[in-house]
């Protein structure tokens, strides 16, 4: 049974479960949870498909998911991922910040590559030898809860404190840091009212060459400080997961 959760109905949530309505997810029940539950029968009542709303975390473990998609926060990685994992069940984490305090590893968790790509060859790279990551992240101010009217240079640092600092916007600075080592990881972060969109720009040293990456993202509608690719990254990863689950569970 293709059953997913997903723990958090705002814009990637609700991205995920439209593509589910349109079957770009093959799914066979979706069940939702949101601690606002105002948020979760709302998007309920948006589908046409059945969809089950729970009130908890327990609720909706009660029900067997194959697979939790969490696109709350990373508060909600901290207080649910144990429980989650304690029952075996496949973790989608799209706050990935949470993850580089954690310091979990499992199988069971899976992170998607967000508002980037590339992220397959930086681990190849990094299995060699990675000198240095330099991300420049440019954005509208709105999307910093800024409001300056010229550019200006908000962040150098570490991914770790830009991670801290902006915990809803730098989820780039986090999966980075656990591609490459954190400690080669570098951040400049552009509040520029020019940008319309969150642009992500990446530098690799590695010890056999270099790579320059480049993403200008739409922002999501309803949050600015999320990229639509960083939903449809999740989406992707839960057709690979549940995929994955269908051909485990039946052999
Ligand atoms: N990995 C990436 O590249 C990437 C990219 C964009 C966003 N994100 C992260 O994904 C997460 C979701 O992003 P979004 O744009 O959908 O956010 P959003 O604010 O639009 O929606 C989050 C929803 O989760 C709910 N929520 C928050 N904490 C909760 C908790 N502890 N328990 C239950 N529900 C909770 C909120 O009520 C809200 O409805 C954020 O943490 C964001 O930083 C990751």
């Amino acid at each position: 049974m293709r059953k997913v959760g997903i723990i958090g109905c705002g814009a990637i949530g609700t991205v995920i479960s439209r593509a589910i309505e349109r079957r770009i997810v093959e799914c066979d029940e979706l069940v939702l949870y949101d601690y606002n539950i105002e948020k979760a029968e709302k998007l309920k009542k948006s589908l046409h498909f059945s969809v089950t709303v729970v009130k908890n975390l327990g609720e909706m473990i009660k029900l067997e998911p194959a697979v939790i998609v969490e696109a709350a926060s990373q508060q909600a990685v901290r207080d649910y991922m144990d429980r989650i994992l304690a029952e075996n069940i496949e973790l989608i984490v799209m706050s990935v910040g949470a993850l580089l305090d954690l310091n979990i590893k499992s199988n069971k968790i899976h992170i998607p590559s967000g508002a980037i790509g590339g992220v397959d060859a930086i681990s190849s790279a990094s299995l060699a030898g990675v000198d240095q990551v330099i991300l420049t992240t440019s954005k509208n101010p709105r999307a910093l809860d800024m409001d300056n009217r010229e550019e200006k240079l908000v962040y150098e640092g570490t991914a770790e404190e830009a991670v801290r600092l902006f915990p809803r916007g730098m989820n780039v600075a986090a999966t980075l840091a656990l591609t490459a080592q954190p400690e080669k990881v570098k951040v400049k972060i552009i509040s520029d009212p020019k940008v319309d969109r969150n642009v992500h720009e990446i530098k690799i040293k590695w010890k056999h060459g270099d790579m320059l990456l480049k993403f200008s993202n739409d922002p999501h509608p309803e949050n600015p400080k999320t990229s639509a690719l960083a939903a449809w990254s999740a989406i992707k990863l839960l057709n690979e997961t549940l995929d994955r689950y269908a051909r485990t569970s039946s052999t």
